[in-house]
């Protein structure tokens, strides 16, 4: 449900009450239901409503994929949802939930990119992070579980101190504010939120070597309690450097202990890639990956 933020606390107790009331009602724990922040941008006819909309199943088969996106773009704030992957043979699919401002030549962009795999092998997850235009920021971790068995919690954490990235509650990936530090960081562009599923069977399992299986078509996915607390633009100015949004706290500036544990642990176990430590392709390692954690 996206945040509905007040712009000026001070006026009058009244205002401010009516403002709270606002407040609670709209990051209530009631999810929004998905034509609420989002619109359908890419065959309508393989995205169809469950629930009274507060589901939606995707859809693709050899015709077509399928894509949806926010109504609105955000600055900073917290995007969550809940997905259930394509199961068994999903090889050569991917299914991307991700974050862009819209913008080709400065483009700042979050990605999860789920590639699927063949029935019993891992299904991998790849992220990737641009800021002001440069991407090739590629992290891959095969998941500990089967995505497409249940429901899962996908979520991108963005405020001025931090980038995280959360399967469940498990920091996957982190990636910290070094602007002072000369490295880009993106603070000045809002985001709109985005999901697609699609064939990418010439790079996405195996590296191309695992072709998609057209006949356990139609790959179907499940999305549910879509979740986008954050400041929307066109929307107050002064939201996005308000430092009493939640998503701001001190508790999101960085990962605390036990979740410091969980990403350690999954560096260490399920990381399969990461471009910080690939020398052929960077044979000086990229800034960011040494400045600080
Ligand atoms: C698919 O499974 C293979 C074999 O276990 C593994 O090497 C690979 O990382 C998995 N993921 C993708 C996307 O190929
Ligand atoms: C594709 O799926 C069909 C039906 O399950 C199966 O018979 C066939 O062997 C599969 N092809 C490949 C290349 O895995």
């Amino acid at each position: 449900m996206a945040t509905i933020i007040c712009p000026s606390l001070r006026n009058s107790v009244a205002s401010l009450c009516f403002c709270i009331l606002l407040y609670s009602v709209s990051v209530g724990a009631r999810p929004a239901t998905f034509l609420e922040d989002f619109r359908i941008t890419w065959a309508d006819s393989h995205i169809r409503q469950l629930d009274g909309g507060r589901a939606i199943q995707l859809v693709l088969d050899q015709s077509s994929g399928c894509g949806f996106a926010s109504k609105r773009q955000y600055l900073f704030g917290r995007v969550s949802m809940k997905i259930k992957l394509v199961p068994g043979d999903s090889a050569g699919t991917v299914t991307a939930f991700y974050m862009n401002s819209d913008t080709d030549t400065v483009r700042d962009e979050l990605d999860f990119e789920f590639l699927g795999n063949r029935t019993g092998q891992p299904y991998t997850v790849q992220t990737n992070i641009y800021a002001h235009g440069k991407g090739n920021r590629e992290q891959r971790v095969n998941l500990w579980f089967d995505p497409a068995a249940d429901f899962h919690t996908y979520t991108i954490l963005w405020n001025h101190r931090q980038i995280v990235f959360y399967v469940d509650e498990v920091p996957i990936r982190v990636y910290k504010n070094n602007e002072a530090k000369g490295i880009p960081y993106p603070t000045r562009q809002p985001m709109g939120v985005y999901s697609t599923l699609w064939e990418a069977d010439d790079w996405a399992t195996r590296g191309g070597l695992e072709k998609i299986n057209w006949s356990k078509a139609p790959f179907l996915a499940y999305y549910k309690d879509f979740d986008i607390e954050g400041c929307p633009v066109p929307g107050p100015a002064s939201c996005a450097s308000s430092t009493g949004n939640w998503w701001e706290g001190t508790t999101y500036q960085a990962l605390n202990a036990i979740e410091y544990r969980r990403y350690k642990w999954v560096r260490i176990n399920h990381m399969i890639y990461d471009y910080c430590t690939d020398k052929s392709r960077y044979p000086v390692t990229p800034p960011e990956c040494v400045a600080g954690f």
